[in-house]
């Protein structure tokens, strides 16, 4: 088991806890940033650094507190970046250079699937394109995972979806494909460990594929009771209100994309999540209340 310690960016996000509980299995010692000094982390047995993640200088502090020298990084537009592409590009850029300050031995960028793929809408993916540029030509030893949607969409109360019984929400009833974001956590613990195979390398977490009458039926075998499928929101509002996203769900319905497999990330992660192992990861409905019939 290894010892060696990493620091995880924006730990308390649905992505960070994730990949803190992925990394602590794996036997790190985790370091999790958080502006709270009373966060839900050290249940997790995870070590609470009290920073910005943005902020050069708590940075800067952090990884001197730590000691940490492998770092995982995350970038949010809608967050933490206000929806601003310069100003997520700005924070992105100070993680990396504070990286490279610290003599960070192994930094992995949590980008995109296909991120250059898309059209110019796309703006929440502007940054991360500009950022994996930066991060290549940083000199900081790297490598970097390309997440495709989260299987959290389908329980996210903050964006006006929880998981309730008997349905499950989503923004389009067409094939996507989805990861969790335990598996991005699972698939840093294995870059982590083995840096001649990963450093410079990129990684599409891809986990599953399938349409949401699939996605129901998975939740139904899960709770053991009818599930509809059902659009968050029609079509249209989708096109008027969420411009950006609709373009992004325009790239999957039009089957260009993401290009990734679950077959191909399996050759990493055999036992990568689907929709079922997801359900069953996740546990509970938005409201508490457990997925599985308890006996
Ligand atoms: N949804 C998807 O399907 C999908 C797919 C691929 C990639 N992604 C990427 O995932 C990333 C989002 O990650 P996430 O979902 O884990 O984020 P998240 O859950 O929204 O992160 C929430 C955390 O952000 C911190 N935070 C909020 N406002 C902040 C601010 N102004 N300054 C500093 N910290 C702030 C808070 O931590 P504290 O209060 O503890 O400091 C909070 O707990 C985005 O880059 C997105 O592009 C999403």
């Amino acid at each position: 088991m290894s010892t060696e310690s990493v620091l995880v960016l924006n730990a308390t996000g649905k992505v960070g806890r994730q990949v803190c509980r992925a990394l602590c299995e794996a036997g790190f010692a985790v370091h999790g940033t958080t502006r709270s000094a009373n966060s839900h982390l050290p249940a997790l047995g995870v070590n609470p650094v009290v920073c910005n993640y943005t902020q050069r200088a708590d940075l800067d502090r952090a990884l001197a507190q730590t000691g940490a020298r492998k770092m995982f990084v995350i970038t949010d537009f809608f967050g933490a970046a206000k929806k601003s592409a310069a100003l997520e590009l700005a924070q992105g850029q100070i993680a990396i250079d504070a990286a490279k300050a610290a003599g960070v031995d192994h930094l992995i960028f949590m980008s995109v699937a296909d991120l250059e793929m898309f059209d110019e809408h796309v703006t929440h993916l502007h940054a991360k394109v500009a950022l994996e540029k930066y991060l290549r030509a940083s000199s900081v030893p790297f490598s970097i995972l390309r997440p495709c949607a989260f299987f959290e969409n389908l329980d996210d109360p903050a964006n006006w979806n929880p998981l309730k019984k008997g349905v499950v929400k989503f923004l389009s009833l067409k094939p996507c494909k989805f990861c969790a974001t335990y598996d991005i956590g699972r698939a840093a613990a294995i870059q982590l460990k083995n840096p001649a195979q990963w450093l410079g390398k990129t990684l599409d977490v891809i986990g599953w594929e399938g349409d949401l009458t699939q996605v129901a039926a998975a939740l139904q075998k899960v709770s053991g009771m009818p599930v509809k499928a059902k659009l968050a929101m029609p079509i249209f509002l989708r096109r008027l209100f969420l411009k950006d996203i609709h373009h992004m769900f325009l790239y999957y319905e039009e089957q260009k994309g993401p290009r990734g497999t679950p077959e191909a990330f399996k050759q990493i992660l055999p036992d990568a999540l689907s929709a079922e192992g997801w359900f069953r990861f996740h546990g509970r409905y938005a409201n508490g209340e457990p997925i599985a019939p308890t006996v």
